[in-house]
């Protein structure tokens, strides 16, 4: 059984950091996010083989991924020339698959458990199987209405206020037949949100669905990016813990160096070869990302720090996501919802996304 990974998208929602790192490989506590899915994967005994369905920067994807010789199942890269949205996509797939078949957005992060999804779709004999999210605002999302049988009765992609009828929503994990994709037409773009999954309703096809109560959220803003590391941090989510010492602990990896009056504040994530100097308070919610530096009694709390950035004397992060070897000046102070591209340089002093202060 083959998983098919959607994972071509621009991931432009979390730009600019995804400019030189592709969403499937941003790093979460250090380690690209799809490592996470392929974990999930390797639970199910039957899928025997990952596709990376690519098209963003697919040689950076490759680079870091390789042929699945960490992963420890075989991955294959499938290329389209040009986007050809969700349902294009699966269809330029479609020769490398082998029947029933696993498909998933390639930036959700989940603990759905895929073999009871899998055996869910094979009990019903279903043409597909979706898993169902319940969330307060489906607006961002597709709508899935189902009846009391489990079958889906409605999906509607980006429902506008009106179309709002339900709270779940469509969580971009499937079990498909392939042989219900002879209605995707080739080489054209096309959304299986929009299109092949309303065809099954209209066509009166079994549509199961599966809803899950377990840890969902879609990695694709900066907002749900940090959230995602709360929500380890804190034990919501198990999936990537194995990262940390334990839900609200702090992990601080053996080649980092953290002076002794330096305070880290759980749960906090030093990486390898980060460096954190006197008198600096890290955490809580920091993740310091491989080679980073905290300058001497800088402050950096709640926000994410990518690889061999500086963070400058007495700089405050609070809420804010550093992309690669950024330079933060000293005594800046970047509040919440701050994002920085690679390479960029703060003056001294510089003052980016703070609380209001009364005057
Ligand atoms: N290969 C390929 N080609 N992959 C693509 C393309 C494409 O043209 N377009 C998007 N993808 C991939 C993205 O990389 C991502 O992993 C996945 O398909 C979904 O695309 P997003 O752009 O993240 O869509 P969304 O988050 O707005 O909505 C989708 O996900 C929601 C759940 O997070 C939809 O499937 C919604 O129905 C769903 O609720
Ligand atoms: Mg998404």
């Amino acid at each position: 059984m083959k998983a098919l990974v959607l994972a071509g998208g621009f991931g432009t929602r979390l730009r600019p950091l995804t400019l030189n790192t592709p969403k499937p490989i941003v790093p979460i506590f250090g380690r690209p996010f799809l490592c996470h899915q392929i974990d999930l994967l390797k639970q199910v005994p039957d899928v025997d083989e990952i596709i990376l369905s690519l098209n963003y920067h697919p040689d950076r994807i490759e680079a870091v991924l390789g042929h699945g010789q960490d992963a420890g199942l075989p991955i294959r890269y499938v290329v389209e020339p040009e986007p050809l949205g969700t349902g294009g996509a699966i269809k330029f797939a479609e020769p490398y698959l082998d029947g029933t078949t696993i498909v998933f957005n390639g930036d959700v992060l989940t603990e759905t458990d895929l073999a009871a999804l899998v055996e869910r779709h094979r009990a019903r004999d279903a043409r597909a199987t979706i898993v169902l999210a319940p969330v307060e605002n489906p607006a961002r999302y597709g709508l899935v209405e189902t009846d009391g049988e489990g079958n889906v009765t409605r999906f509607v992609e980006k429902p506008d206020p009106t179309q709002i009828t339900c709270n779940t929503i469509n969580a971009g994990i499937y079990v498909l037949e392939p042989d219900t994709f002879d209605r995707i037409p080739a080489a054209t773009k096309y959304s299986i949100e929009r299109r092949y999954f309303p065809s099954l309703v209209e066509r009166g096809e079994t549509f199961a669905a599966f809803v899950e109560r377990g840890y969902w959220l879609d990695i694709g803003t900066p907002a749900a990016y940090r959230q995602a590391h709360r929500d380890i941090f804190d034990g919501r989510c198990r999936t990537g813990c194995a990262a940390l010492a334990g839900p609200g602990e702090t992990m601080v990896s053996a080649s980092a160096s953290v002076a002794p009056t330096a305070r880290l504040l759980a749960p906090s994530f030093v990486g390898p070869g980060a460096t954190v100097h006197p008198g600096a308070e890290v955490g809580p919610h920091a993740v310091l990302g491989d080679g980073s530096v905290v300058g001497t009694a800088a402050r950096v709390r709640d926000s994410i720090v990518w690889p061999e950035s500086i963070i400058g004397t007495d700089a405050t992060l609070d809420g804010a996501i550093v992309g690669h070897r950024c330079r933060i000046g000293d005594h800046a102070c970047l509040g919440p919802g701050v994002v920085l591209g690679d390479d960029s340089t703060l003056t001294p002093h510089t003052r980016f996304g703070e609380a209001p202060t009364t005057p």
